[in-house]
């Protein structure tokens, strides 16, 4: 069993998020289908990261990002691009972090629960957005530059084993 799964490593940090990136490629790496991915992708990433209270997708269909596999409350099944912050994310792709989502203008509020979040888009091999990943905190300014750095690489884990479009 590894340090991580022994939880013997602190549950942030460099070190937190390469053990976790292990687990998830090694978890969807062999895993041809994107839903089954994406479906064990956030129960790994929500029970793991201490201090969420939702984690999940979003996918892109047309101008629209509807509600992928995720763990949590129920949530927003359409988000409009452009609208809240993971479609701002959509229509921008560049990663969004809300140390506070009450300042956040537009902000959709899903679950009252949720004080904090970040959103990082998912793109394709040939750059193209195919969804986002959000992860919501009931704790204002959860997300610290060593999350934002460690769910990069995490992206970057999704992003090289789904492939949606
Ligand atoms: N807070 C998001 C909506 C999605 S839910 O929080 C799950 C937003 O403003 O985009």
């Amino acid at each position: 069993m590894s340090a991580f799964q022994n939880d013997i490593i602190p549950s942030t940090g460099p070190e937190f998020y390469r053990e976790l990136c292990g687990s998830l490629q090694g978890l969807i790496s062999q895993e041809p289908d994107p839903i089954a991915q994406m479906a064990n992708a956030c129960a790994l990433l929500f029970h793991h990261i201490p201090k969420l209270n939702w984690l999940g997708f979003y996918l892109i269909k047309g101008e629209t990002l509807v509600v992928g596999p995720f763990q949590g409350k129920p949530a927003c099944t359409r988000i409009k691009l452009g609208r809240g912050v993971c479609g701002t994310v959509a229509q921008t792709c560049k990663t969004i972090v809300v140390k506070d989502v009450h300042e956040f203008e537009g902000h959709i509020a899903c679950d009252a629960a949720s004080r904090s979040e970040i959103v990082l888009p998912l793109m394709s091999l040939n750059g193209k957005l195919w969804g986002v990943l959000d992860c919501d905190s009931p704790q204002v300014d959860r997300f610290t530059k060593e999350d934002e750095q460690g769910l990069e690489e995490v992206r970057q884990v999704l992003e090289k084993s789904i492939s949606l479009n």
